[in-house]
């Protein structure tokens, strides 16, 4: 699918703000992807769906969920966490993109989950760094993703799990999962430095 009908068909759905959000990740992502040497036309592609269901009601989100193979325990959390998993089914459903890199890149980018590919870690990564964002800590994120994807993810994991208890919110085990699996790769790497 070429960027310009990709653009096309995410564009209704999104407001305004959350477009100018899309476009900024896919920018970062294509710049991503060249730096580690993934797909650069693929991830543009994942990035500009990646919140293709961000403003889907919640009760289309949670039917989708109820009735489709994906976890049911993602109606346990907070709705925020919906978007990523029924985008990477609608996407497929409505547009026929049955590519897994970028069905898994959007479905997890919210989350993270262990043994991330290098691919769905651009656009984790991406849609954290992309140059609109404001967070604690971003500088040194930005700082990482020039010299080291995983370090970088690693960050981002560990700053969101941060944020989320911070604010006292329940945090779905994938994020977990991304914590631990960034943390001990890097742990591994070290040892051998
Ligand atoms: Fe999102
Ligand atoms: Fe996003």
């Amino acid at each position: 699918m070429e960027k310009n009908e990709a653009i096309n068909i995410v564009r209704p759905y999104l407001t305004k703000a959350r477009m100018e959000h899309t476009i900024r990740v896919a920018e970062t992502a294509v710049g991503l992807a060249s730096k580690y040497g993934e797909s650069v036309e693929k991830a543009e592609l994942a990035a500009i769906f990646h919140d293709y269901a961000k403003y889907r009601s919640l009760d289309e989100m949670a039917r989708w969920i109820r009735e489709s193979t994906l976890p049911k325990d993602l109606l346990d959390y907070h709705h925020e966490l919906w978007h990523g998993p029924v985008g990477s089914l609608l996407i497929e459903r409505e547009h026929g993109i049955t590519d897994t890199d970028i069905k898994n890149a959007i479905y997890y980018h919210t989350t993270g989950r262990a043994n991330m590919s290098q691919f769905e870690m651009i656009i984790y990564l991406a849609d954290y760094i992309e140059p609109g964002r404001k967070f604690p800590g971003l500088d040194e994120v930005r700082q990482m993703a020039e010299r080291d994807l995983l370090q970088a993810c690693f960050l981002v994991s560990k700053n969101t799990i941060n944020y989320l208890m911070k604010k006292n919110a329940t945090i779905y085990p994938d994020s977990f999962h991304a914590y631990n699996d960034f943390n001990r790769k890097l742990r591994f790497n070290q040892a051998f430095q």
